[in-house]
């Protein structure tokens, strides 16, 4: 990755990747990047929870399925603790370089899985985030929305086939079809909230199509930040 990016300011661009599981968040981060960096941006990819040492242990804290009888409320902790750490090691130095940050999930999705799926309310996740992230929000948001049923099943058939030879990260696609029904809901909320940051973007269409309009609509993002006023 190469130094930073040519027409952006001292502060840089930062685009979160957002959805339920297997909507193809990971899939379309990984080519935005390549995309944008064959334009000559310095990218900067990273992934919650995770992403720094200690963020990966945290990781495996929540997402292990042995981890057994995690109150929600403790869930709802580790997952800013582990942002927290992202934003103090890696976020903010990128974004203070002026470079492009390309972030799976940040706090959209603790508003959709612990405000949502666990029922712990959006007000909470709000509080907790201008406590822990302050002003730091995303530039833009691409919440992918597939096919419910469509989606899980793939990420199911993943995590199995991960698990297999890696680490085992199934304990939230383990919950009921219901918990996934209310992410999914509070997700769609977040979007009607916030039109102007978070784009919605059709999940259940073929890989290189919905990259196309990825592209379309981060490099207009960028064209219109880099313009002078
Ligand atoms: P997420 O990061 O949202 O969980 P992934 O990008 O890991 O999703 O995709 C989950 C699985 O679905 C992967 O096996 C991936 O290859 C596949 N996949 C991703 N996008 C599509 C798509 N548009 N159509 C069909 N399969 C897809
Ligand atoms: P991940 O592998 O990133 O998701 P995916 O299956 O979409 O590739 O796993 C992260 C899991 O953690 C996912 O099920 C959503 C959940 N999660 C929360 O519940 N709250 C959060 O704040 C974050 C960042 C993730």
């Amino acid at each position: 990755m190469s130094a930073a990016s040519p027409h952006l300011s001292s502060r840089g661009f930062f685009v979160t990747f957002e959805g339920p599981d297997g909507s193809g968040k990971s899939t379309q981060l990984r080519k935005l990047a390549v995309h944008l960096e064959a334009q000559g941006h310095s990218v900067v990819v990273t992934r919650q929870p995770g992403g720094t040492h200690l963020g990966d242990r945290i990781r495996t804290l929540l997402l292990d399925s042995r981890t057994e009888n995690l109150a929600p409320m403790a869930e709802l902790g580790l997952m800013f603790s582990d942002r927290a750490q992202a934003i103090a090691e890696v976020i903010r130095p990128a974004l203070d370089q002026g470079r492009i940050v390309l972030c799976d999930r940040f706090t959209d999705s603790t508003e959709a899985y612990q405000g949502g799926g666990r029922q712990l309310g959006s007000e909470a996740v709000l509080r907790m985030h201008q406590v822990m992230c302050g002003d730091l929000n995303p530039d833009l948001t691409i919440l992918l929305l597939a096919d419910f049923d469509r989606s899980l099943a793939r990420a199911r058939r993943r995590n199995d086939r991960v698990a297999a030879t890696g680490p085992n990260e199934g304990r939230f696609e383990r919950e009921d079809l219901e918990f996934h029904r209310r992410v999914c809901l509070k997700y769609r909320e977040i979007a009607v909230r916030e039109p102007g940051r978070v784009a919605v973007i059709e999940g259940d269409r073929p890989i290189e199509t919905i990259h196309r309009q990825i592209v379309a609509l981060v490099d207009e993002k960028l064209r219109t930040r880099a313009s002078p006023c």
